[in-house]
């Protein structure tokens, strides 16, 4: 018979040839609405599906599926409740690490392109705007001096570390707001004596740019509300290629309305692909459709560790990158 896997979108190569390899593949000719892959996860016909972050898996679906395994197409897994997938006996496995630098580098992108005003000065170019050099023209901010608080330090998290104390910033880092747990020396490894360990609170309060790596799930569900913003410094800068639902975007177009924060950086969005009423016309925004591990060579290793996850699974072995508990026990 063979291994049976289900693609609901097409990935880059390596992924597809390693799992036609390996198997028998179905891939889908557009993404499925929810009762179209629940039916066929439900079928019987696959071993494992092979998602992208718009697929929902949830409880009801897991409870009918007839899969061994879920492999998502991303390091994030908040479209799939691994809870549920546990206790259905289902494995789930991600792609972490391949991203980490891209993703980063489109964090300090954010923060360099909101600093220096990059899409109204690009904007004012072609709009034929540019009429000289002047003094006090498009003036913006410095980056280097400037305070960049992390919420969250994993490997995103240090890998925008790294790039910022190369541009001068003093780091500040909060490991898992809104709550806290010590990060010791031989966590901070490298980092010792150049990033320091803040409470949320006096993160929110003293970044001149937050920057938010943290998961998205139930503690961290707006975890930057209408009353963290106006914590915040007037001047200070919101970066988030994280998760949209971390930030209340509503409350965020207001703040940046009413000049409670300064700017934002934002690759994610609430409940993309749509934005929040009146984000794109407020010009003290750099707004990128989810695009920090789009590199080529990214999404070839993306493709790959997927591809991997999944051949695994259908084979009675434990996926290289697991999610879910059961995987890891
Ligand atoms: C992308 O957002 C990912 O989680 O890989």
């Amino acid at each position: 018979m063979g291994n049976h896997f289900l693609v609901t979108t097409a990935i880059p190569d390596p992924g597809l040839q390693l799992l036609s390899d390996a198997g028998q593949v179905t891939v889908l000719p557009e993404p499925p609405d929810y009762g179209t892959l629940s039916s066929l996860c439900a079928s019987g016909d696959y071993d494992v599906v092979l998602t992208q972050l718009r697929d929902v898996i949830d409880e009801p679906l897991l409870a009918k599926a007839r899969v061994k395994g879920v492999s998502n197409f991303a390091v994030g897994y908040n479209n799939i409740d691994i809870d549920a997938a546990t206790r259905h006996g289902i494995l789930v496995g991600n792609t972490p690490g391949v991203l980490t630098d891209a993703t980063a580098d489109i964090a300090m992108l954010l923060i360099l392109g909101t600093a220096r005003r990059v899409v109204e000065a690009d904007k004012l170019v072609r709009e034929g705007k540019f009429l000289g050099w002047e003094p006090e023209f498009m003036l913006g901010r410095d980056v280097s001096g400037a305070v960049l608080g992390l919420a969250g330090f994993g490997r995103i998290a240090r890998a925008v570390a790294r790039r910022a104390l190369g541009f001068g910033m003093e780091v500040l880092f909060a490991p898992r707001p809104p709550s806290d747990r010590p990060v010791g020396g031989e966590e901070l490894g490298e980092f010792a004596g150049k990033v320091r360990q803040a409470p949320w609170d006096e993160l929110v309060e003293r970044s001149d740019f937050l920057s938010l790596h943290v998961p998205l799930n139930e503690q961290t569900r707006h975890l930057v509300s209408a009353d963290v913003l106006v914590r915040m410094k007037p001047e200070a800068i919101l970066i988030n290629t994280a998760r949209g639902p971390v930030v209340d975007e509503a409350a965020l177009v207001s703040a940046l309305r009413n000049g409670i924060i300064a700017g934002a950086g934002l690759d994610v969005f609430e409940d993309e692909p749509p934005l929040s009423p009146g984000l794109a016309e407020l010009p003290n925004t750099v707004l990128l459709p989810h695009v920090g591990s789009a590199t080529v060579p990214v999404r070839a290793e993306m493709a790959r560790l997927s591809a991997l996850n999944a051949i695994a699974i259908a084979e009675d072995r434990l996926p290289p990158h697991p999610v879910s508990p059961l995987a890891r026990a």
